[in-house]
């Protein structure tokens, strides 16, 4: 299940937590319970290499939200997908494809800061800080289990 650990951070000595899931199932748990922690206005940056699980993981907080899962789709061609069901509302960008200056003309910086629980995909291509949010990398590891981890660096 989505049971999480912490330990003290190298860079600042604050305590931060980390999740192991060894299934697509647990990072959907890990998300659904993230979920709770972040609603209704929160802000959830993500890092990590092609196929670790960011979609995975932002559909299980969609979960949580209430929205089913399916619904959300990884956003290829749209680059900001908006969801919103009863007074809910649900934000999912990934910025795969493009570079920080592109990034700059999506409006995205005032999405962020709107409404709704916002997630990002692809977080090292925002141009702008972001705060308040919660910043997680997921690490693949030697087994293909997944290591999701704060990220303590400023
Ligand atoms: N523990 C795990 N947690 C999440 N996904 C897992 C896990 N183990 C295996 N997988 C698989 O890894 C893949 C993760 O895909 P996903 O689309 O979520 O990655 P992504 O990080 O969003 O990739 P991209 O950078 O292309 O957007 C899925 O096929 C999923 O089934
Ligand atoms: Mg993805």
């Amino acid at each position: 299940m989505g049971r999480s650990w912490s330990r003290r951070s190298r860079v600042r000595g604050q305590q931060v937590r980390f999740w192991v899931s060894r299934s697509e199932g647990e990072t959907l748990t890990i998300g659904a319970e993230l979920a709770r922690t972040l609603a209704p206005d929160g802000v959830l940056l993500l890092w990590g290499e092609l196929g670790c699980g960011k979609t995975v993981l932002t559909r299980g907080l969609a979960q949580g939200l209430g929205f089913e899962r399916r619904e959300i789709q990884s956003p290829t061609y749209t680059l900001i997908h908006e969801y919103e069901r009863s007074g809910t509302r649900f934000v999912h960008a990934d910025l795969f494809r493009l570079e920080p200056e592109q990034v700059a003309t999506l409006g995205l910086e005032e999405v962020l800061a709107g409404p709704g629980l916002k997630v990002v995909e692809w977080a090292d291509r925002l141009p702008f800080p972001v705060a308040g949010a919660l910043r997680l990398r997921i690490l693949v590891g030697a087994s293909g289990e997944r290591r999701i981890e704060e990220i303590d660096e400023p």
